[in-house]
């Protein structure tokens, strides 16, 4: 059957996005899976498997990959500073070009979201201010309280902006279509832009145009290594995991929406989880869509039917999947088929072997584990 007779013609079908022609806009979201080697964070031949596994959705954002070794915050994620790195990154995106597929790397700094015994020399990790998340944080010697961490001082913060521009060099290098600027989630651009988490007096807190302007130099430094078309922004204006929270979301939003409308960016990338007041919306999509005329792509809890939607009413663009794409590799054959998903198993999401990694079946009820055997899709 194809794309076109299925009950998402929207959703299936191709668009451009920044200068890349996609399949579909179906995006895979990016998520963390902590599968990387232990000495050299590294991702693997599984990695390899898995993202090629995926090939047919429009785009795919790699998992969160640091972008420099005092970057890290969690155990066993990978990274894209060395030449190591961007070598099994190498190994990634040929297979999932072979494919047919798009891929782009989510460029990562967990600012406070790290512990002393996740940094190279042991120091104590480094935000906007000096604020903790709540909470504890896994490392690899189990479960710490997030600690306080050092509020940066200006020349680091210029130092961390070249170890971005360095990084996406490295991902055009490795073979990648672009890179995501994680702006997202309380990691460490997030906790620049929003004020709960940044209480600095200097050029980069305060107003919108202060606590902005780290993204704003992020950007320009990344477009000018990889040409803009080449650079996506996330962000979650409303999220409020890593304890994280701003006074006034709304109109962060719109602020973002209009700075980064200039550059002629591949896209902009809202988590946007659904409000029911009375009717449903998505209202960080939507005021994201009022300024920005690139490509959106908007996140949270869609299904093949309210991502139709979505894109039908023009709010968004493309839509990304977490779980549903992660449990089913065959995720866009499935909607053009109207075929049942597989469930996610929670219980493999982060770290752990093959199982619930490569071994989710495709439509025939067998995992495709072998690269040489899974065809490029039509
Ligand atoms: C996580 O590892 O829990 C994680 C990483 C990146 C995100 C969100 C969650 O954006």
């Amino acid at each position: 059957m194809s794309a076109q007779s299925s009950e998402f013609p929207a959703l299936l079908s191709s668009t451009m996005l920044g200068h890349l022609a996609v399949r579909n806009r179906v995006v895979m979201a990016p998520m963390t899976r902590n599968r990387a080697t232990k000495a050299t964070l590294e991702p693997t031949d599984s990695t390899a498997t898995y993202y090629a596994q995926r090939a047919s959705a429009g785009l795919i954002i790699t998992e969160a990959t640091h972008v420099s070794a005092n970057a890290v915050g969690y155990p066993f994620t990978p990274g894209i500073h060395t030449d190591g790195q961007v070598a099994a990154w190498r190994r990634v995106t040929d297979a999932v070009h072979a494919r047919g597929g798009r891929i782009f790397v989510q460029l990562w700094h967990t600012g406070r979201v790290s512990h002393p015994l996740m940094q190279p020399d042991g120091s104590v990790p480094v935000a906007p201010s000096a604020i903790a998340a709540e909470g504890e944080l896994m490392t690899y010697e189990g479960p710490r309280p997030l600690p306080t961490p050092r509020a940066l001082e200006v020349a680091e913060i210029e130092s961390i902006v070249h170890a971005f521009a360095s990084a996406a060099g490295r991902a055009i290098e490795a073979g990648f279509d672009g890179v995501e600027l994680h702006a997202a989630n309380g990691y460490l651009v997030d906790q620049f832009l929003r004020d709960g988490a940044n209480h600095r007096t200097d050029a980069y807190g305060g107003s919108l145009e202060n606590r902005t302007r780290f993204l704003r130099e992020l950007v320009e430094a990344t477009a000018g290594v990889t040409g803009a078309h080449r650079v996506g922004v996330r962000i979650s204006p409303t999220s409020t995991f890593n304890s994280m929270s701003d006074s006034e979301p709304g109109r962060l939003t719109t602020y973002v929406a209009q700075l980064l409308e200039p550059y002629g960016l591949a896209y902009l990338h809202v988590v946007d989880p659904e409000q029911t007041d009375g009717r449903t919306r998505r209202p960080v999509t939507a005021l994201a869509r009022r300024d920005f005329s690139g490509t959106v792509i908007t996140n949270a809890g869609f299904t093949g039917d309210t991502a139709e939607q979505v894109i039908a009413s023009g709010v968004a663009d493309m839509v990304s999947f977490g779980a549903p794409l992660l449990a089913t590799p065959d995720f866009v054959e499935r909607l053009a088929e109207g075929a049942p998903l597989n469930t996610p198993d929670r219980g493999t999401f982060y770290g752990g072997d093959d199982r619930g990694y490569i071994d989710y079946p495709f439509r025939d009820g067998r995992p495709r584990l072998d690269l040489d055997a899974l065809t490029a899709p039509a």
